[in-house]
């Protein structure tokens, strides 16, 4: 077992990547039930729904899985709410997006939990290395959702891998078929950081009208923009897809959920790497794992 496989009770490679009001238990619990790495999207979560949501995961699966956290997203007490609630829980894998993480990662540490720290540049991941992060994520430009940097991951993975090393790297941003894996592996990545794809899978959170523009869509239909989205500051960089009518969902960006409207689902601008090409049916997690070359 490589390190990496170590720090996170996996034998596969494939990461779905934690997403706010998508990724809950049943996609969580089927991606690791199917030998990934399954992880909750806590941003918004309540510090007490967190506590639930790790407890009905465990229910699902046996396996290790992780959850998400964006200090952005609850503010600074919501954080440490959050935060002494995952302490607590002691799931596998803490992954953190979004901000200095130096007193975060040592404390997670402590309580036997692996972190992980997604980046979009050279200068981050050194200093996510330093702080004592055990897995770096390089995102690049191409990813679905929130963006932190400008590189492609062609360029970011080697670069990243080169200033971190021997901190193993999983790449993310535009990978959606098993080539796209092997091309990362290749690039020196220990694994893979995947959003859009597990998005449109039956067990997402996702709404099923945002699961088919996914489907819909093509390469050449995602954007790069800043304007808003739900819950972050105004002017933070992200990759969506347009909805196809004007209305006033159209200058929102956010992930459509199950339990938000057909017309916000449909009108909305919604969060998707440049992989969305590649997704041309809604698969269940273990399909997109399988898709993937799990
Ligand atoms: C719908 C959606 C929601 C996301 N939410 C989060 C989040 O809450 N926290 C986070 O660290 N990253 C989030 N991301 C970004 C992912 O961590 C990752 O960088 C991205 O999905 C990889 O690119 P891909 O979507 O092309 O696979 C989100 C991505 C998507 C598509």
């Amino acid at each position: 077992m490589s390190n990496l496989q170590t720090l996170c009770g996996v034998e596969n490679t494939i990461f779905q990547a934690g997403m706010g009001g998508i990724a809950g238990p049943e996609l969580t619990a089927a991606v690791s039930n199917a030998g990934g790495l399954g992880h909750l999207g806590g941003i918004r979560m309540a510090a007490e729904d967190i506590r639930s949501w790790i407890k009905e995961t465990r229910s699902l699966t046996d396996n290790p899985f992780g959850i998400n956290l964006v200090p952005m997203g609850p503010g600074p007490n919501g954080f440490e709410a959050q935060l002494s609630v995952v302490l607590e829980e002691k799931p596998k894998v803490l992954s953190l997006f979004w901000g200095d993480f130096s007193s975060v990662i040592p404390r997670a540490k402590a309580a036997g939990i692996s972190t992980m720290v997604q980046v979009g540049s050279v200068k981050d991941a050194k200093k996510a290395a330093q702080d004592g992060a055990d897995i770096i994520i390089a995102q690049g430009i191409e990813a679905g959702g929130h963006v932190r940097g400008n590189i492609g991951v062609m360029a970011l993975l080697p670069a990243i891998i080169k200033a971190v090393g021997p901190v193993p790297v999983l790449a993310a941003g535009g990978i959606a078929t098993s080539e796209g894996v092997k091309a990362a592996m290749k690039l020196g990545a220990q694994g893979v950081w995947v959003g859009t794809s597990f998005v449109a899978t039956p067990e997402s959170l996702a709404h099923d009208i945002y699961k088919q523009r996914l489907v819909e869509a093509g390469t050449d239909d995602t954007v790069h923009g800043h304007f808003y989205s739900y819950g972050w500051p105004v002017g933070t960089p992200y990759r969506v897809i347009l909805p196809k009518k004007k209305g006033i969902h159209q200058f929102v960006s956010g992930g459509a959920k199950r339990i938000d409207s057909p017309q916000k689902a449909s009108g909305l601008k919604v969060y998707a790497g440049q992989g969305v090409g590649q997704i041309d049916q809604i698969l269940p997690a273990a399909g997109v794992l399988a898709k993937l070359g799990a």
